[in-house]
């Protein structure tokens, strides 16, 4: 017996009863970014492996465990993405884009990490992200914060916050981590495995150990802030001072690292108490010297990427989102000769923009009106025996008193319009 085969653990159907709530958070996503004048790029979703090895960075998380590689044709290494904003430089750098010119850009899409799935976390999952190119001062990093902000508000979700710090520059960076080095290492003996391994390799992560022990340790630990260059902290300060202006809360947290390597000075999460473990829902920052680092002219740049099915559930959790279809029209089947009318009508109706689901294939009226009920059109049409001899049909509304209206074929359009156009898309 041939076995079920099932999805791929951690990589979701998306069902039609979930789409209409995607598609209106896609719809609010895009137009936001339309309305920042950013433009969307598609890059593709496999990538040469040394590309995310030379961007995120071959000692991260992502990269030793949780890509998808594979050899292609026994030759080249090949990953999934994990993330875009390796992609989207890459591909910057590939088409010139960046040649004495400011880029503002978001895609949206599909990512693949091999973590362990748990609710809220996904072996694919989408991203919509936004990226920002050739800015250096303060003011885009407030722009990019508040498009975060203004997608909370589109979409009516509360209870977010915004924890920012700053990574500083290579150099600055490169003192700071000598002193954090020379401070852990004084309490090796205390250190967890996984904290004295990034000891060597990568230190900073060390702040962001879920450790207890390490955590104490951490507490009284150098801090960035003491080793920023007078300009860098400037920044930080302008960008603080710019959220306070737009009354954007936010908590400064000297711990806040990411897990990837390309960051450089201003970084942040936004966070959310109300999707159990997986708090973060939008995360990113700067990273000033990516592009140069990848062969292309040096130019800073900026961006965060939004995992989607933690925003989706954020606006399911809080109702946020109407699905019924207003503009809908079901289309009942009753007898046989007016089969082929309905689908003439339909078709007219169809023609004047309306949506029109056809029901085919007869059965009770009762049933036929329960599905329409279900389809969540806002009226069914009826053309039964005796409205087919008298060419008109009964249009039932489905949502409110349930009153049915008796209209000529020669005025169903014009009905329609009126009743039922307002809230036509
Ligand atoms: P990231 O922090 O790795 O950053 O991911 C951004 C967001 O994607 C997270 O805050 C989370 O909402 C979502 N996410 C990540 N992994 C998963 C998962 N396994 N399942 C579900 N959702 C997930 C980046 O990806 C950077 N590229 C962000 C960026 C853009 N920085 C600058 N520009």
């Amino acid at each position: 017996m041939s076995q079920k085969i099932q999805a791929v653990r951690g990589m979701n159907d998306l069902l039609p009863a979930q789409i209409d709530i995607w598609h209106q958070v896609e719809a609010a996503l895009r137009e936001i970014g339309w309305r920042y004048g950013y433009q969307e790029i598609r890059t593709p979703m496999l990538e040469k492996t040394a590309l995310f090895k030379q961007s995120i960075g071959d000692q991260t998380d992502i990269v030793e465990k949780e890509m998808y590689t594979f050899t292609d044709s026994g030759e080249e290494s090949l990953s999934l993405r994990p993330e875009a904003t390796a992609s989207t430089v890459r591909a910057c750098i590939e088409h010139g884009a960046l040649h004495n010119r400011q880029e503002r850009l978001w895609y949206m899409g599909p990512m693949f990490r091999r973590e362990r799935p748990q609710k809220g976390r996904y072996r694919q999952f989408h991203q919509f992200g936004i990226e920002a190119f050739g800015w250096s001062g303060p003011d885009i990093d407030g722009e990019i914060i508040r498009v975060g902000e203004r997608i909370w508000k589109q979409l009516k979700v509360q209870g977010i916050s915004l924890h920012i710090n700053t990574l500083g520059s290579e150099v600055s960076r490169r003192k700071y981590r000598a002193a954090l080095s020379a401070y852990l290492s004084q309490h090796k003996n205390a250190l967890d495995d996984d904290s004295l391994r990034r000891l060597e390799s990568n230190p900073l992560r060390i702040l962001d150990s879920k450790n207890l022990n390490t955590q104490e340790i951490i507490a009284s630990s150098p801090s960035m802030m003491d080793y920023l260059e007078f300009e860098e902290k400037q920044h930080f300060d302008d960008l603080c001072a710019s959220l306070e202006i737009h009354s954007i809360d936010y908590v400064i947290d000297p711990k806040l690292v990411r897990g990837l390597d390309y960051y450089t000075s201003t970084v942040f999460e936004w966070t959310t108490e109300q999707l159990g473990a997986q708090s973060a829902v939008c995360a990113g920052g700067r990273y000033d010297t990516l592009v140069g680092n990848r062969g292309g002219k040096p130019t800073p740049a900026i961006g965060f990427a939004m995992g989607m099915e933690r925003l989706v559930e954020l606006v399911e959790m809080q109702q946020n989102i109407q699905v019924e279809d207003k503009n809908a029209i079901y289309f009942a089947d009753v007898c046989d000769p007016a089969s082929q009318v309905s689908s003439v009508l339909a078709e007219r109706l169809r023609d004047n923009d309306f949506r029109v689901i056809s029901h085919y294939g007869g059965g009770k009226l009762r049933n036929q009106l329960k599905r329409a009920d279900q389809s969540g059109a806002a009226v069914a049409i009826i053309l039964g025996d005796s409205e087919y001899r008298n060419e008109t049909v009964q249009i039932k509304n489905l949502r409110q008193n349930g009153s049915q209206t008796e209209v000529h074929f020669d005025q169903l359009i014009q009905w329609c319009v009126h009743n039922l156009a307002d809230s036509k898309d």
